[in-house]
């Protein structure tokens, strides 16, 4: 990658003071003093100092979990939470989570050290569509689908929902797709409904789809290819 990447990315400095100083000589890769800041290195290997500070390139760390009912989405209780089902070295590392589950949902959460990739995929600005699989108590009646599209009110928050995305699957199972985040979303826009979910798991965020081959519990970190999904 380039230098001047590199340093950005541990957060030292701009791209544009970057270039200023290691024209001026502030720049000292592998013990040599390069005025180009686009030179290309391999930050595994290479040794680069920034204004006489040793660059610790850290890459950033993504993980998708499985969660299962009953685990808290939160990085620090007194209760069991997402954090507490990862291992020793990834427990260390100081991981956000990217849009909270309750804690009787289950399915896909996302887990990282990149604080840009988590407002990204939690900010309403992205309008990154959330799916969930919904069991509900009573059957869907076809007449809610109109109702997510205009978007349902929702009357203890005395606020209106986006519009959401209802496809039926059964008497009383659904897919549902939102924009937002909002605290308890999904089981307010049916208990708004006269209905009320009584099994609800996130299958997707955006393109990315909880990978079938993780149990409940089970997590892995995101390929390259599933980060690209979420790029503009
Ligand atoms: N909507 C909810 O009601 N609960 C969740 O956990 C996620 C979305």
């Amino acid at each position: 990658m380039r230098v001047d990447k590199m340093i950005g990315n541990s957060n030292l400095d701009t791209r544009k003071n970057i270039k200023k100083n290691a024209k001026k000589g502030g720049l000292v890769i592998n013990g040599e003093i390069v005025k180009d800041s686009s030179t290309q290195v391999d930050p595994k290997v290479d040794q680069v100092f920034y204004m006489g500070e040793f660059v610790d390139y850290f890459e950033n760390i993504y993980i998708m979990m499985n969660k299962p009912a009953g685990v808290l989405s939160a990085t620090d209780d007194k209760e069991r939470t997402v954090i507490d089902l990862l291992d020793e070295f990834y427990q260390g590392l100081n991981l956000s989570i990217a849009g909270r589950l309750d804690k009787d949902t289950r399915g896909l959460i996302l887990l990282s050290t990149d604080g840009k990739f988590i407002h990204k995929v939690t900010s309403p600005n992205s309008n990154i569509e959330k799916t969930y699989l919904v069991e509900t108590r009573d059957k869907i009646d076809k007449s809610l689908i109109e109702e997510f599209k205009k978007g349902v009110y929702i009357k203890e928050d005395n606020y209106t929902a986006r519009p959401a995305k209802l496809e039926i699957l059964e008497d009383k199972k659904a897919l549902v797709k939102v924009t937002e985040g909002k605290f308890h979303l999904v089981k307010r826009l049916f208990s708004n409904l006269s209905n009320e979910v009584v099994g609800l798991k996130r299958i997707a965020i955006g393109n990315l789809e909880l990978d079938p081959v993780l149990k409940e519990g089970e997590y892995i970190e995101l390929s390259k290819e599933d980060l690209s999904l979420f790029l503009d």
